[in-house]
C-alpha cells in the first residue's frame, strides 16, 4: 500500500471523528430527501475537510461524497461518508463513524473506518488483511444462520409509507440468533470484519456507506456481494451483504426468499 495514501486514509477519519467528539450534542439539524433523512453542519464540515486535505496532497485524484457528490472519472476516487449514522449523531446515540476508502478504477483499493466514541480505528489494504487499532482481526466462525447474529437497519420508505425491509427482517429473524440495528451501516460492516457480527445486509444504500467496509470484510476473510449474490460493484450497488463467509449462502437464500 502506497505509504501517503495510507496515512491520509488514517489522518481524514481520525480528523473527521475528532470534529464529531468536540461538536455532538450541539448541532442544528435540517432535512434532505424527507422528514427521516437528516444532515447536520457537521456531516458537511467533515466532508470538506477531509476532501482539502486529499486534493491538497493528491491533486490528480478524484472524490465522491455523500454530501457533495463526484464522479469516477479519474484513475483514483476517494469515496467518503463524512458522518455514517447522522441520526444517531442528531440524537447523541455514541454508533456513528467516518468512512473514507480509495478505489482504483472500480476496485476498492483500501478503506478506513473511525469510531470517535470508542476510539477505533478500522483499516484494510487490498491484498494486506484488515486491523483494528493496528492489531490483525478477522471474520467469526459461525458455521450456519443458527448461530449468527446479523445486522440490519429498518428503513421507512416515505413514497410507498411502509417498512421497505419489514418482510425480510421478519423472516430473517426466524432463522437466526439474534437481529441487531446499530443505525450505522460502515460501523456495521467494520463490526463484521472484527466478529462483533456474523453479517450485515442492507439495500439503498450509497457507496460511500459500503466502499471501506465491504473490503475490510473481504480483508478480514469474510465475503461481500449484492443480494442478488453478484459482486459488489462500488459504481453501481445499492444493496450489500456482507458475512463471515460460512453463513453467506444461508444467508442470501432467506434473504431472496423473503
Ligand atoms: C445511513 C446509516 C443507516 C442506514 C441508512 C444510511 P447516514 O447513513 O448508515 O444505518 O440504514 O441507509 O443512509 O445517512 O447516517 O450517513
Ligand atoms: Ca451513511
Ligand atoms: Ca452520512
Amino acid at each position: 500500500m502506497n505509504e501517503a495514501i495510507r496515512e491520509t486514509l488514517l489522518e481524514a477519519v481520525r480528523n473527521g471523528g475528532a470534529t464529531m467528539r468536540q461538536r455532538v450534542g450541539h448541532v442544528t439539524v435540517s432535512y434532505k430527501t424527507s422528514w427521516s433523512d437528516l444532515v447536520t453542519e457537521v456531516d458537511k464540515a467533515v466532508e470538506e475537510a477531509v476532501f482539502d486535505l486529499v486534493k491538497r496532497r493528491f491533486p490528480d485524484h478524484g472524490v465522491l461524497g455523500e454530501e457533495g457528490g463526484g464522479a469516477f472519472d479519474r484513475e483514483y476516487t476517494w469515496i467518503l461518508d463524512p458522518l455514517d449514522g447522522t441520526t444517531n449523531f442528531a440524537h447523541t446515540l455514541p454508533n456513528y463513524v467516518c468512512s473514507l476508502a480509495v478505489c482504483r478504477g472500480r476496485e476498492v483499493v483500501a478503506g478506513a473506518i473511525y469510531d470517535p466514541n470508542r476510539d477505533e480505528l478500522f483499516f484494510a489494504a487490498r491484498g494486506e488483511g484488515a486491523t483494528l487499532n493496528g492489531q490483525p482481526i478477522q471474520v467469526d466462525a459461525a458455521p450456519s444462520l443458527r448461530e449468527a447474529l446479523i445486522g440490519t437497519n429498518l428503513l421507512w420508505d416515505t413514497r410507498e409509507n411502509r417498512f421497505a425491509s419489514l418482510p425480510e427482517l421478519q423472516s430473517l429473524g426466524q432463522q437466526v440468533r439474534g437481529v441487531r440495528s446499530l443505525g450505522a451501516a460502515a460501523l456495521e460492516l467494520a463490526y463484521v470484519a472484527c466478529g462483533r457480527l456474523t453479517g450485515f445486509a442492507q439495500f439503498r444504500l450509497g457507496p460511500w456507506d459500503f466502499a471501506a467496509g465491504i473490503l475490510l470484510v473481504a480483508e478480514a476473510g469474510g465475503t461481500a456481494t449484492q443480494f442478488s449474490g453478484d459482486p459488489v460493484d462500488v459504481t453501481h450497488a445499492s444493496s450489500v451483504v456482507a458475512s463471515n463467509g460460512r453463513v453467506h449462502g444461508e444467508l442470501l437464500r432467506y434473504l431472496q426468499q423473503a
